[in-house]
């Protein structure tokens, strides 16, 4: 958990003002959470799960990291998904797609969401099945 503590960073700080704080964010990623399970090619991985508990704990992640609350007690992004099948580049990518998606149909401004998107992309390392 320590690791994270260095990924909040002051544009993500300001971002999280701009957008309108939890509030917003909650709106956001219940959305983000709906699209990502209706998906054709990244649905599975969301199926019989608690999707309302899953954004709760990314919300709760990206206020750490958004510089919002000053801790983060869930699991990190590369240990969070072991459960689950392998998450191949292509779902990673699809992902940040309908991340975009989300974030412009919310009335974001493109650099934000340039910023958001470079944000969760740097743990696609961590995430992505290296078997594959
Ligand atoms: C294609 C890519 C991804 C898929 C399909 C995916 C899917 C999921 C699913 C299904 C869960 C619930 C797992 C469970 O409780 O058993 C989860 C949890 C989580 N994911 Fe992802 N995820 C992806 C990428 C990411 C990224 C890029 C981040 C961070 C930037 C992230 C952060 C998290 C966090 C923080 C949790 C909650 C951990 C906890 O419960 O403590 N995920 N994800």
């Amino acid at each position: 958990m320590g690791k994270m503590i260095h990924l909040a960073r002051p544009e993500l700080k300001a971002l999280y003002s701009r957008l309108g704080g939890e509030a917003a964010l909650q709106r956001i990623l219940e959305d983000f959470y709906r699209k990502m399970a209706a998906d054709p090619m990244i649905g599975f991985f969301f199926h019989g799960q608690d999707l309302e508990r899953i954004a709760r704990a990314q919300k709760t992640f990206l206020m750490r990291a958004m510089g919002a609350t000053s801790s983060y007690s869930g699991k990190a992004p590369a240990q969070a998904h072991d459960a689950l099948p392998p998450i191949l580049p292509g779902h990673f990518d699809r992902r940040l797609r309908i991340l975009e998606e989300t974030l412009r149909a919310h009335g974001l401004a493109a650099e934000d969401i340039r910023i958001w998107i470079n944000f969760e992309n740097a743990f696609r390392d961590g995430i992505v099945s290296e078997d594959h």
